[in-house]
């Protein structure tokens, strides 16, 4: 059986083909890179209707399958900004249509805990879910991923994007945080700030922004904003892990890729007699690939869904989804 998966809930266009052992064939994307400010979702949209029907193609060369090999064709229905799933939505249901296979509508957030648990191996994770625009602590209890944890205020990855772009950095900020954090070991205080398994990141976005209105170098402040955001992360999951009784954490969203964190988070699994489980980067970023192997899942396990079915829903939460596949 080969599944095709479309993601579009914010910058990334996505594209990916799996067969039904998880195997990703193809998984190729086209990312909004916004020149200065954030994401406008008109604009995002805009570029994913641009880019769709040629990653469609691209997707299909490089997984070496014509579209008419395809069992089923899956989409991202949300959560995420409007105009982005609409079109991503939209270009879906018209390859569904003209294939004639099955469409399914995939939960964002419960694909980046299937495409971990089908590449890596790991059967029932705590997902630790850090990407730009969410912050959530998942894990499967009584016939549903339930969220135990999530951020009270902005994602993780919007916090160190937003720092980035004030600092001056390139879009995304991320990454160069992370290259720049390595060129420190000073310790500069920032807010912690844990509420039960939920964290809030804005108070320290303003208080690093007023680190470097006082001077202080970028490479500490970077530094301080990993060490302290990552341990608050690293606290909540573990505090999840220990409530629910899971002895396997699986991370994903972009922010996973940061070694930083790995090595925070893999310590404490260590620590507690767990093991951390990271798929390959361009797993962990929002991708087709985990749409199309949700899709798959849900679609072996009998899910069908009538075009009217397949209405986009910008808060579609992660707790709405009956889990029939596990
Ligand atoms: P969504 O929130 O819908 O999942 P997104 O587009 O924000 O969407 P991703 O593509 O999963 O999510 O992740 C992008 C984020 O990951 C950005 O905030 C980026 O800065 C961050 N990121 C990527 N690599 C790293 C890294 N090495 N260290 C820290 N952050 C990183
Ligand atoms: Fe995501």
């Amino acid at each position: 059986m080969l599944a095709l998966g479309i993601e579009g809930t914010a910058h990334t266009a996505g594209v990916g083909i799996v067969d039904d052992s998880c195997k990703v064939l193809a998984n190729v994307y086209d990312m909004v890179r916004p020149e200065k400010g954030g994401i406008h979702p008109r604009e995002a949209a805009n570029h994913h209707a641009e880019v769709l029907a040629p990653l469609v193609r691209k997707a299909a060369d490089a997984a070496g399958v014509s579209l008419s090999d395809l069992d089923v064709v899956a989409f991202s229905q949300g959560p995420g900004l409007g105009p982005c799933l609409r079109t991503a939505a939209t270009a879906a249901r018209a390859l569904a249509l003209s294939l004639e296979v099955p469409l399914v509508g995939v939960n964002h957030c419960v694909a980046h805990l299937e495409i971990g648990r089908g590449v890596t191996g790991c059967e029932d994770p705590v997902l630790l879910y850090v990407s730009g625009g969410n912050t959530q602590v998942i894990a499967f209890a009584r016939g549903r991923y339930r969220v135990f944890g999530e951020t009270l205020d902005i994602g993780v990855g919007n916090m160190l994007d937003k720092f980035g772009r004030e600092a001056g950095l390139p879009f995304p900020g991320g990454p160069r945080l992370e290259a720049l954090a390595k060129g420190s070991s000073t310790l500069l205080p920032l807010p912690y700030s844990v509420k039960g398994m939920d964290v809030a990141f804005s108070g320290m976005l303003t208080a690093a922004l007023a680190l470097r209105t006082l001077g202080r170098p970028l490479e500490d402040v970077a530094f301080s904003i990993q060490e302290t955001a990552f341990a608050m992360l690293t606290e909540v999951t573990e505090r999840a892990m220990a409530h629910v009784g899971k002895e396997e954490v699986l991370l994903g969203g972009g922010v996973a890729r940061n070694a930083r964190l790995q090595a925070m988070v893999g310590r404490m699994a260590a620590d507690r007699g767990a093991r951390m489980f990271v798929p390959p980067g361009d797993l962990c970023i929002d991708n087709g690939a985990m749409i199309a192997w949700t899709g798959l899942l849900m679609h072996r396990a009998g899910v069908r869904m009538a075009v009217r079915d397949t209405v986009v829903d910008q808060r579609f939460r992660t707790d709405e989804v009956e889990v029939t596949w596990r």
